[in-house]
């Protein structure tokens, strides 16, 4: 590196050393909690109180012992903690952080199979707008679909949004009949079976973290059903899961089907081990958002603060109520 480039460096490091000295005053002043997604870049993820998947961050917004909470995810997560919080202030840094597969169902798209199930059960994906979650009956996520899928009554027509791997994958995994949602993320949509196919053949000793919302979960599943690929050494799991099953197993390296950011965390918790992407491109735009310049902005203007009108919390909460009780 020239002179110029050291000096512009230094002056970087000391900008972001600054920001962060902000934040940690400004956080301190407010009494604020700072909740982040695993996928949110690695200084966000430094600066947070709990960095969580969504089910364990939705727990913790219950929890924690703060007025004021940063949400640094995505807007269906502030939502879903502004609504099972009606007494805190919860903010997201910059409101455009959206997600594009809560956009593919509205709620007037579950009124029209409800109008035509009328006794129907609807269980909406954590990953959908507070407007759409008031319309269904059980709320879950990666971490719990499973057991929230198990727990529902039998013999009545289920309708599961907005994720379509992931459906495919509950059909698969509990034997269930449903109605499944044609919705995807772009990001996970992307890590298709030959991409894992490509990484399979190259690291015959790793183990595989896969992400149910992942285009390669039902190939995958298949793939261990015949006996293709070894069933000890592939884990269809949330971001959480993978943190607890990167500590537990004996692997030495691990190939990861989600959203890059993920990998800090994996590495940072387990420095012996080696973390290696499907696909280095596989970054959710959205996630990346939250900057340490917004954060501060967030915690020294309150903005932007995320709420839900009453009427639609209340409805949304009885479901995310019943996925906070299972799994
Ligand atoms: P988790 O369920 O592991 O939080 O990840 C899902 C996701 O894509 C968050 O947007
Ligand atoms: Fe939404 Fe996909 Fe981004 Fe998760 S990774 S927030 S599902 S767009």
């Amino acid at each position: 590196m020239g002179d110029r480039g050291y000096i512009a460096s230094q002056m970087a490091q000391q900008t972001t050393t600054h920001m962060v000295d902000e934040i940690l005053a400004l956080k301190a002043e407010r009494g604020a909690a700072i909740l982040a997604h695993n996928y949110k870049r690695p200084e966000i993820q430094d600066l947070a109180d709990v960095v969580a998947d969504s089910l364990k961050l939705a727990r913790s917004a219950n929890g924690i012992d703060a007025e004021l909470i940063v949400l640094c995810g995505v807007h269906f997560m502030a939502e879903t903690a502004a609504i099972a919080n009606p007494s805190k202030k919860v903010l997201i840094p910059d409101l455009e952080a959206g997600c594009s597969l809560a956009a593919t169902i509205q709620a007037e798209d579950v009124r029209t199979w409800r109008a035509e199930h009328p006794n129907g059960v609807v269980v909406a994906y954590v990953n959908t707008s507070a407007a759409v979650k008031a319309e269904a009956d059980y709320c879950c996520t990666s971490g719990n679909a499973v057991a929230v899928i198990k727990a529902l009554p039998p013999d009545v027509p289920v309708l599961f949004l907005p994720d379509f791997f992931l459906g495919n994958y509950l059909r698969q995994v509990t034997g269930r009949q449903m109605d499944v949602w044609l919705g995807e993320c772009h990001v996970h949509a992307g890590l298709t079976p030959e991409a894992v196919a490509v990484k399979r053949r190259a690291m015959q000793d790793a183990e595989f973290l896969v992400h149910p919302e992942c285009g390669c979960v039902s190939n995958t599943l298949y793939s261990i059903s015949v006996g293709d690929i070894p069933r000890e050494r592939t884990h269809i799991v949330s971001t959480e899961q993978m943190m607890v099953r990167a500590r537990e197993s004996q692997a030495r390296r691990f190939v990861v089907a989600t959203e890059t950011g993920v990998l800090y965390r994996l590495r940072r918790e387990n420095p012996e081990k080696a973390f290696y992407p499907v696909a280095e491109e596989a970054e959710c735009r959205y996630m990346k958002m939250i900057t340490l310049e917004n954060l501060r902005d967030s915690l020294r203007d309150l903005k932007h603060e995320v709420t839900v009108p009453p009427d639609v919390a209340a409805r949304a909460r009885r479901a995310i109520d019943r996925m906070l009780a299972i799994g």
